[in-house]
């Protein structure tokens, strides 16, 4: 087992490059079952969702070959339908992906139930209502889902209840190849659906119309190999950007789309933050007292649930009152308790918390998700004194390198075998 233990309360200063996107990843990889043909990732995250998902895809007969550390080839021309590992699948989210890619290949998946960060109930209910309206059976059956046609999947009319990531992409992938026209409306409109249409584009589906609320698609008979390059991670640069706030610290932040970051970047500014943009890159630097701000979480273009956790550190180190309201999941407040061990002056009223900010001490605390961990990371690299955070694998699902991106800047962090930490805590 092991923890980061972060020395903090210095600035963050000098460049952090930004890896491929870790939800657009995952949905390409997906979408590599596809394809009987090779496909080539580049930009590809070092991450532990990212290396499970080609164990998934390894388990089920699919040719992976690391080119280099960013770079896969994926042959799923003998992908066998229905032989995703349920100890793997049910340990990410994105496994659901495997539903519509399964679909579309075979006209039939069988794939566990998903895992991922527990935000309260994450129903699949839009998921199954999409494959139902291509003509397929769908059914969550002992722990499984189930979804077949009799005679391949054929296009449609699909309106989503509400906005869903995962449902919008689902569909898109079990309807490139389908017979005929489909149309998606009240889609996702975040940059990973698009990234994926043009990963599906690129290796021959006619998909248009990704990124707005509406996407059609005229279904191909096959799909071909391509070589794509995975966007840049928007809630990698997004962690970052508020770290270099929450440290009163100057990062500047490459490889990115500063045209993602605009929610960010324009909640620091409101906060009294100056960013700074080039064509793929931002800076970020604060020389003044954080200031109080309200957010609200919303699909893109809105201000993302995934840095919802970041931004309440800046809530709690602004002098005055902060709202921070969920509008996307159940529960993504649990993490609360642990900026409550910090001395974080705050409480949640249902969907809202209240901060009155007045600043953060170091503790031990944990990772209760992904983006929660990164949340304990900014808070600990902020306030003076040793900050221990357990849990961290939650952390390594989803940042790349996140500890030597962070050491490259001046933060003293490491990560530490529990039995390591004790001796060096016991010696203090
Ligand atoms: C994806 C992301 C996650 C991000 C989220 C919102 C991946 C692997 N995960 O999750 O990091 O926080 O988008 O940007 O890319 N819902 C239903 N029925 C459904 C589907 C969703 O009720 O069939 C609800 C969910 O419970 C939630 C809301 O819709 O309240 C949005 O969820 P969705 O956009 O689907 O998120 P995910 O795809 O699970």
């Amino acid at each position: 087992m092991e923890k980061i233990v972060i020395h903090g309360g210095s600035p963050l200063v000098g460049t952090i490059g930004i890896s491929g996107m870790k939800n657009a990843a995952l949905p390409i990889i997906m979408g590599c079952v596809l394809v009987k043909d090779e496909c080539i990732i580049e930009n590809l995250p070092e991450i532990h969702d990212v290396t499970v998902s080609l164990q998934i895809l390894e388990a089920m007969g699919v040719k992976i070959r690391m080119i280099d550390r960013n770079t896969v080839a994926i042959d799923a021309t003998h992908a066998q339908c229905g032989s995703s590992p349920l100890g793997l699948v049910n340990t990410i989210r994105a496994s659901y992906y495997l539903m519509g890619a399964e679909l579309g290949r075979f006209g039939r998946s069988r794939v566990g139930y998903p895992g991922g960060c527990d935000f309260g109930v994450r129903p699949i209910d839009q998921h199954l209502k999409g494959f139902r309206a291509l003509g397929a059976t769908a059914d969550i059956v002992g722990g499984y889902v189930d979804a077949s046609t009799e005679d391949g999947l054929k296009g449609s009319h699909i309106f989503f209840d509400l906005v869903s990531v995962g449902a919008t992409i689902n569909v898109m992938l079990a309807a490139c190849m389908a017979e005929g026209f489909t149309e998606i409306e009240n889609a996702a409109k975040e940059p990973h659906v698009v990234d994926l249409a043009n990963f599906l584009n690129a290796c021959g589906a006619d998909i248009k119309g990704a990124g707005t609320d509406t996407i059609r698609i005229n279904g191909v008979p096959s799909l071909h190999g391509c070589t794509y390059a995975i966007i840049p991670d928007m809630i990698e640069a997004g962690t970052y950007m508020i770290a270099a706030a929450a440290t009163h610290g100057d990062l500047t932040i490459t490889d990115v789309i500063p045209k993602h970051l605009d929610c960010v970047s324009a909640k620091l500014r409101e906060m009294g933050v100056t960013v700074e943009e080039g064509d793929d890159w931002v800076r970020v630097s604060l020389d003044r007292e954080l200031k109080p701000t309200n957010v609200k979480t919303m699909p893109y273009p809105g201000y993302p649930t995934d840095m919802q956790p970041q931004i309440s550190i800046l809530m709690c180190l602004a002098k005055g009152t902060s709202t921070l309201r969920e509008s996307v999941f159940d529960n993504r407040f649990r993490y609360i308790d642990e900026l409550l061990r910090m001395g974080a002056n705050v409480k949640v009223d249902g969907k809202t918390a209240i901060f009155q900010g007045g600043g953060l001490t170091a503790a031990r605390v944990r990772a209760v998700d992904l983006r929660a961990g990164a949340a304990m990371v900014i808070a600990g690299l902020a306030v003076a004194g040793r900050t221990e955070i357990d849990n961290i694998h939650l952390i390594e699902r989803g940042y790349d390198h996140l500890i030597e991106k962070l050491q490259a800047v001046g933060a003293m962090i490491a990560k530490m075998d529990v039995k390591e930490s004790v001796t060096i805590l016991q010696a203090e």
